[in-house]
């Protein structure tokens, strides 16, 4: 690596600070609480600088984690050929671990290693484990920073190239929206407090990065930095759930859990996350400050001496569910039981539901659209059909909306009937002339229709939009070498090479 390169990447990591810090001034306790939260800390420089090494037998893979000079350094080494980066930033503030971004130009990726407080050691970055050529290939996206970071800095018109620096850590505007009027007339009132909202909104303000779902969809034409604190969410994306613990794959959020207590079943939606949470309190005692939550409505189970005395509630009525080794589920018991004991997994349901159902004009658009992209992921041909039924249903109008015109296309590709997709695909593309993926498979289903030419136009129009995304390169270059033009076949891998020089899968093939 070039020393220059090295400066400007470390140049990269120090220069991330927060947004402008106006609140500083008149809210002193709650600014500093909040830095040295675990949600202020969410992303940052690298903090830990342990040597690890992890075999990864699937793909005959070595990645070593080092330390050189500032810079913590991710190694990977397959078949005698080695990619070093140096990691740019890491995610997460340590309860669970830490992943890692490393930087090409404008773009990010997630690090193949991760590393795990609690056993204090390095494994791979979950979603890495199936690859086959593992590499530093899965993209940071604005989708997963959205949780993550309080504003990210995107060239106009891309959704994964950034600016320098990328990305600012959570900031105070993420639960109170814009601070202008407060700013102008600082006085009560003039700034979202999420407490005096009503439910939906109030909730909606944590929702928008604790409530994944099995899937989240954006309306129609809209994106996630969209979202305002003070705003429901399902005005910018609507959230489902396959509800019923065997029917879900996924690990279950706070949210959900504390949606399912009767204490909030019962209390007229006046229990949310902040009854328990103050996220800039700074307490010292975690233990009594729930306490006293609990209290403020069961103020007289103990006058009544309906139940023992109790110098604290968790142990008993929110125990742990688990260890806490994976990252994204809940940890403590957010149902409230009774009596502890893990929740027991409701019937297997088929059916995904809204959390929320977004305004009526979308509610058949966002299900077919949550359908799609759980296909994606449970690969059942059940959920694929289930979304094909509704989007083809849809209004005309409806349809023509881009995204839907190529999920449509896309299942028409897997049915074997290319020359309708190309029509879904070349119509989305017409829309939105800069979408890298919509041409893409534009160029796949030119070229399963057998318009070679325009085929080969398409998936070089791809590449242009987007040089991070291989799947246009290895396209092309599968097209050249199946048509016997062998030497156009290795030209286009080198190409994406001069994007990614240190991709070993590459490099193995030359
Ligand atoms: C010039 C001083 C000043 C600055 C700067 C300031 N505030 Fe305030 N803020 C106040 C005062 C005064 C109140 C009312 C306090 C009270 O009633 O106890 C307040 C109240 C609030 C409230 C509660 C509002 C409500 O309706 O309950 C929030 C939330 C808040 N501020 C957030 C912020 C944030 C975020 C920033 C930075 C963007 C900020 N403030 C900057 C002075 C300031
Ligand atoms: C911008 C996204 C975002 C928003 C908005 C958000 N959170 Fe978080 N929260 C996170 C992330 C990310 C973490 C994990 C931090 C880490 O460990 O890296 C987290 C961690 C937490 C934790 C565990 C750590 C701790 O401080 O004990 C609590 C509790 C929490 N959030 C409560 C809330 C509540 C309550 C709200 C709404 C008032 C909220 N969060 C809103 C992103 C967010
Ligand atoms: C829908 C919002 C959301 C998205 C998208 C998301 N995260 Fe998280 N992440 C969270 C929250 C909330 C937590 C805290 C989890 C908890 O305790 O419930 C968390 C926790 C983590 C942790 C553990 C932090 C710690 O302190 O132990 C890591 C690491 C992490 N996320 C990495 C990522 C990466 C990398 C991505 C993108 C590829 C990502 N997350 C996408 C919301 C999100
Ligand atoms: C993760 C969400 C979240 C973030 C980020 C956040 N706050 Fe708050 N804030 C809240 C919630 C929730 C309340 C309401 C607390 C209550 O009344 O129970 C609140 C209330 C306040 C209040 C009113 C006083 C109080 O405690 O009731 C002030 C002032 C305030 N926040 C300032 C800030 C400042 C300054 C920042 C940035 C450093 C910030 N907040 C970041 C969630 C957040
Ligand atoms: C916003 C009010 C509110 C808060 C805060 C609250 N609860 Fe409740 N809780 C209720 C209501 C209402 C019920 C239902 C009472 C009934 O069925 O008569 C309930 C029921 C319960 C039950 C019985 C559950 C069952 O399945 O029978 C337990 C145990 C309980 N709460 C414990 C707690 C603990 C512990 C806390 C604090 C961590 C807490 N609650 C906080 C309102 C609340
Ligand atoms: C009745 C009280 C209560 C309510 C309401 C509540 N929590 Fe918690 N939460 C806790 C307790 C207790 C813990 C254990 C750690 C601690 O004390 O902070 C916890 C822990 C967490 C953690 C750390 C990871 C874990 O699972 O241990 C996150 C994240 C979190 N809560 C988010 C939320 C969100 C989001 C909401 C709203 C949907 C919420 N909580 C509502 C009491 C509550
Ligand atoms: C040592 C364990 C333990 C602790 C600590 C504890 N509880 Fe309980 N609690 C129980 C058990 C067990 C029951 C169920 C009793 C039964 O079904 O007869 C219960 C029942 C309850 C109920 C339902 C009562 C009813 O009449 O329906 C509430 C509400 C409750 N607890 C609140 C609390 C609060 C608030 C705290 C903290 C101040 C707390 N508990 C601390 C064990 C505990």
């Amino acid at each position: 690596m070039h020393a220059g390169r090295v400066a400007a990447l470390l140049l990269g990591c120090l220069a991330l600070g927060r947004a402008e810090e106006p609140c500083a001034r008149c809210h002193p306790s709650e600014v500093t609480a909040f830095e040295r939260s675990p949600m202020g800390r969410s992303v940052g420089a690298p903090s830990v600088f342990e040597k690890g090494r992890i075999v990864h037998k699937l793909s005959g893979s070595t990645v070593t984690i080092e330390r050189r000079g500032p810079l913590l350094e991710h190694r990977l080494e397959r078949g005698g050929v080695v990619a070093k980066y140096p990691v740019a930033y890491s995610v997460g503030a340590g309860i669970v671990g830490y992943s890692y971004m490393v930087r090409l130009g404008r773009y990010l990726f997630q690090s193949p290693a991760s590393y795990y407080t609690q056993t204090r050691s390095w494994d791979l970055t979950p979603g890495y484990e199936t690859d086959a050529h593992l590499d530093f290939t899965h993209e940071i996206s604005s989708g997963c920073l959205f949780c993550h970071t309080g504003s990210v800095n995107l060239m106009r018109g891309t959704a994964n190239q950034f600016g320098d620096p990328p990305f600012t850590a959570i900031s105070c505007e993420r639960c109170h929206g814009s601070p202008a009027a407060h700013l102008e007339n600082p006085v009560p009132g003039s700034i979202v407090n999420s407490a005096k909202l009503a439910p939906s909104r109030r909730d909606s303000v944590c929702e928008q990065c604790h409530l994944e779902g099995d899937v989240r969809i954006l309306n129609p034409g809209r994106d996630w930095w969209d979202f305002q604190a003070g705003q429901a969410t399902e005005s910018v994306f609507a959230t489902y759930l396959r509800t019923g613990g065997g029917g879900t794959l996924r690990a279950v959020s706070q949210s959900e859990l504390l949606a399912e207590s009767r204490c909030a079943q019962k209390s007229g939606g006046r229990l949310w996350c902040g009854t328990c949470h103050n996220p800039h309190a700074g307490e010292q005692n975690r233990a009594q400050a729930v306490k006293q939550a609990c209290l403020t409505c069961h103020g007289d189970l103990f006058a009544a001496g309906r139940h023992r005395a109790a110098a604290e509630c968790v142990s008993c009525h929110m125990p742990r569910l688990r260890p806490t080794d994976v990252a994204h589920s809940a940890i403590t018991d957010h149902s409230i039981p009774r009596i502890a004991g893990a929740p027991e997994p409701g019937p297997a349901a088929r059916e995904l539901k809204a959390w929320r159902e977004p305004d009526a004009a979308f509610v058949r658009r966002d299900l077919g659209e949550a359908y799609f992209e759980l296909a994606a992921s449970t690969q059942a041909v059940s959920d694929l059909q289930q979304a094909y039924r509704i989007l083809s249903q849809l209004p005309a109008q409806q349809r023509q909306d881009p995204t839907v015109e190529a999920d449509l296309g896309s299942v028409l590709l897997a049915q074997g009937q290319p020359q309708v997709a190309v029509q879904m695909f070349a119509a989305a593309s017409a829309q939105v002339p800069s979408n890298a993926r919509y041409a893409y498979c534009l160029a796949a289903a030119l070229e399963r229709a057998g318009q070679m030419e325009k085929a080969v136009q398409e998936f070089k129009r791809s590449m242009a939009l987007d040089p991070s995304a291989p799947d246009a390169y290895l396209g092309l270059a599968r097209f050249y070498r199946k048509a016997g033009r062998e030497a156009e076949s290795r030209n286009v891998l080198r190409e994406y090479l001069r994007f990614m020089p240190q991709n070993i899968q590459l490099r193995l093939a030359e």
